[in-house]
């Protein structure tokens, strides 16, 4: 028999619970042994729980019970259960995570900390998909061209009833809080946030780059418009927000933004709260996986499947290579990003501004791929719609920042990156 603890006995603590109870035969004949929920851990007990299991407000209680084989930590959160985590493997104790935040932050010295215990995080990225283990087990004999991902569901709903339905941003927002999609600060989906976490939990096992939030490019939907949206669908693109891990001559991209794909890759169809996430091989090609990126029965299914493998005494180095990796390839500065790009901009509707805009383009050595003009409300002002050919992020910065000076252009330029 093996007893297990939960840290965090919320929506999906409260399934693992349920799981275990429920196909407790199946689990018991994959794991070969009985897997019993002792204990679980809540800030609050006077709150009414979906479980049976014995409840404690003191993590101490599952951390330190000497019967407790393995902790489950679901709290959220970055140091406090970094922290507990910590203690637990100190103990002795296998954990099971599912928290990004905290791999984002802590993956290299938990790594460091477990040594030989076992430490799983599949559900921390992608919800339910088992990429974790497809990165570490079946892809392993690869190297990894590239890891392109819609790992954010409340993104993907947002931005597919902003294309499909022309949903308004913040009445779609209000739309995923209320369907329990978001985080409980919404930022952290529609700023990207939770996105980067879950690329750099993946950019880990396939580069063994150890990168921060703070050191990649991340970005959002917030400033996305039905304009672009038009735009979009007129040249054939979808809008996604991305995370991309790439590897190309100079080192390792990472960056997390709203991206045009073209309408007929296999992952502009992901649409509505599913993640998708392609990896490509050098040997075994393009591959994919599709599924639900959250929710508590699909979380919870990652968060067991970890819990089997643990008992089977499947382990293996926890970010899955044991020595340096890929250990020439650094990670390239926000700056050193090269892709294409789509632009945004209001004009003076008069003669030679187009003249104006091109040529100041050009003089960064940026090629336009095509452009459209659209009349706006007011007949004095334009919009101007460019994509460009390849070109490097910092030229497209300062290219920004000089067409802003125009005394033709006016508000904000709006800038999207296209991957093709
Ligand atoms: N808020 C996240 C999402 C939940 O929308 O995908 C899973 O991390």
């Amino acid at each position: 028999m093996v007893k297990i603890g939960i840290l965090g006995v919320g929506t999906v603590g409260a399934s693992v619970a349920n799981i275990l109870e429920d196909n407790a035969d199946i689990i018991e004949a994959r794991a070969g042994k009985k897997i019993l929920v002792k204990s679980g851990v809540v800030k609050n007990l006077s709150k009414d729980r979906a479980v049976s299991i014995k409840l404690s407000d003191d993590p101490m209680d599952v951390i330190n019970d000497p019967e407790i084989d393995i902790v489950v930590e679901l709290m959220g959160g970055v140091e406090e259960p970094y922290a507990l985590v910590k203690k637990a493997l100190e103990n002795g104790k296998a954990v099971v995570t599912a928290n990004k935040a905290l791999l984002a932050y802590h993956r290299y010295e938990l790594q460091e900390i477990a040594g030989d215990i076992p430490l799983m995080y599949e559900a921390s990225t992608a919800g339910g998909i088992p990429i974790i283990g497809a990165l570490r087990n079946g892809l392993s004999a690869n190297h990894i061209d590239s890891i392109q991902g819609i790992m954010n569901g409340t993104c993907n709903y947002m931005l597919t009833k902003m294309i499909n339905e022309g949903a308004q941003y913040d009445a779609i927002l209000k739309e995923a809080q209320e369907l329990g999609y978001a985080e409980a600060d919404p930022t952290f989906d529609v700023g990207g946030f939770d996105a980067s976490h879950k690329l750099l939990i993946l950019a880990s096992i396939a580069y063994g780059i150890d990168a921060k939030p703070e050191d990649i490019l991340i970005e959002g939907i917030e400033n996305i418009t039905q304009t672009d949206v038009a735009f979009a669908k007129e040249f054939g693109y979808e809008i996604k927000l991305l995370g991309i891990a790439k590897k190309v001559d100079e080192g390792i991209e990472l960056r997390v933004h709203a991206t045009m794909i073209p309408e007929s890759s296999m992952i502009a169809k992901v649409d509505g709260v599913m993640n998708a996430v392609t990896v490509v091989g050098d040997r075994v090609g393009e591959t994919m996986y599709y599924g639900p990126g959250a929710g508590g029965d699909a979380t919870a299914s990652a968060v067991i499947a970890d819990i089997i493998d643990i008992v089977r005494g499947n382990q293996g180095p926890m970010l899955g290579y044991k020595k340096g990796l890929e250990s020439g390839l650094k990670l390239l500065s926000k700056d050193e990003i090269e892709t294409q790009y789509y632009l945004r901009l209001e004009v003076t509707d008069e003669s030679g501004v187009l003249a104006k805009i091109t040529s100041s383009l050009g003089e960064f050595g940026i090629s336009i791929e095509s452009m459209l003009q659209k009349p706006t409300e007011d007949d004095r002002i334009a919009k101007l719609l460019f994509t460009t050919h390849l070109c490097k992020e910092r030229k497209m910065q300062n290219a920004i920042t000089a067409l802003g000076k125009l005394d033709v252009v006016q508000g904000k330029i709006a800038m999207m990156r296209i991957e093709k």
